[in-house]
């Protein structure tokens, strides 16, 4: 297949590429290297892609580049591209969120209507707040705990008026907490893990009570694969979660083993927006991709401590 992926030079995005062009598809990776976090890690993301004959960078943003001509060739757009993180998303971090997560989206869907490209959404977990039953699954109502969810739930939305209104065939994932290799540098793994091997204290906001469905990198991409080509009616949303349900401090224990270090704790407020728990149901990823995660969390703790053991990611964190 011809691929559009959007964010490609991104966290997930970038693994999303390997893993297709190891597929042997035909990949175009948009990306605008936003400076949330240091544009050497997104080069070192794409340093296996970048040396592919069937691989095709192009540096632009989804907010002001014409989109139609890189759409038109491809059977599928990936949509991953975003300003992601929940705890800049307040006050003057707002205006990116708003541009990255819900402008680019619209822009997308406008280049795709018409044509017959699948869209696959890269939604999020915030979409749900603090649910009202766990696991959560897709029919609970939505409610956002933080502007960062606000704007992905938008994206979703608009996923859905284009599918009803134009026959966009627009699936969104919603994701959720997602580590592994090449893991951003604002999320709680990776500062955990660069705390351990530099014996760093890590900030942790609130008591560390709070739980995540964490879910490994290959997995996502796995689950993303399997709804370019499922029979997946348009607009509908799939939760894509790890089953690996850990407390911020389970999560503590983990790398401390891993690391081989424990991990020093510098005592922060709890973070505006940060929910108590995520927990996906994924009956309906079973059903509609015939997708199940098999990745562990503490398998998947190893392959990111080893990570940043061989690779050595640049320390300078975000939010
Ligand atoms: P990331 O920041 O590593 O990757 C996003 C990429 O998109 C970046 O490289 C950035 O430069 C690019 N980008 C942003 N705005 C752009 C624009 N307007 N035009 C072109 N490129 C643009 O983030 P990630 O963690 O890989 O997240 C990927 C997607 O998955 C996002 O949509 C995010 O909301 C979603 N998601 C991530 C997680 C997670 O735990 N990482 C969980 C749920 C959902
Ligand atoms: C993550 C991603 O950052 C979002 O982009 C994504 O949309 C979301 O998952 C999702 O599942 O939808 P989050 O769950 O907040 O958001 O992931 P982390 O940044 O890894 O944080 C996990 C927990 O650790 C949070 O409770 C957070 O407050 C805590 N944390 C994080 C700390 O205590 N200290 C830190 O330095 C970072």
């Amino acid at each position: 297949m011809k691929a559009l992926v959007t964010g490609a030079a991104g966290f997930i995005g970038s693994h999303l590429v390997d893993r297709l062009l190891d597929d042997g598809h035909e990949v175009v990776g948009l990306d605008t290297f936003t400076p949330y976090y240091p544009r050497p890690m997104k080069d070192a993301n794409l340093r296996n892609a970048r040396g592919r004959s069937s691989f095709e960078l192009v540096e632009g943003d989804l907010g002001e580049l014409d989109l139609r001509p890189l759409v038109e060739d491809a059977e599928v757009a990936f949509h991953l591209a975003a300003q992601p993180g929940v705890r800049l998303s307040w006050e003057a971090g707002f205006p990116d969120y708003v541009r990255h997560n819900i402008t680019a989206t619209q822009r997308l869907l406008e280049a795709v209507k018409g044509s017959s490209t699948r869209v696959v959404y890269a939604s999020s977990s915030s979409i749900y707040g603090n649910a009202s039953q766990y696991p959560t699954g897709e029919d609970a109502a939505p409610a956002p705990h933080s502007p960062y969810g606000v704007t992905k739930l938008a994206g979703e939305h608009l996923c859905r008026a284009y599918a009803a209104n134009h026959q966009v065939q627009a699936v969104a994932l919603r994701y959720f907490t997602v580590y592994g290799p090449r893991q951003r540098p604002d999320m709680a793994l990776h500062r955990m893990v660069d705390a351990a091997l530099r014996g760093k204290p890590f900030p942790l906001y609130g008591d560390g009570e709070q739980v995540r469905d964490f879910t490994f990198v290959a997995d996502i991409v796995s689950a993303t694969l399997a709804a370019s080509t499922a029979d997946v009616g348009p607009g509908t949303a799939i939760n894509i979660s790890g089953g690996s349900s850990a407390s911020v401090r389970q999560l503590l224990e983990l790398v401390g083993d891993a690391a081989g270090n424990e991990v020093l704790i510098d005592q922060q407020p709890a973070a505006p927006g940060d929910v108590e728990r995520t927990g996906g149901s994924i009956d309906r990823a079973r059903e509609l991709l015939g997708w199940t995660p098999v990745t562990g969390l503490r398998e998947g703790v190893e392959a990111q401590v080893r990570w940043h053991t061989e690779h050595a990611p640049n320390a300078e964190t975000t939010g």
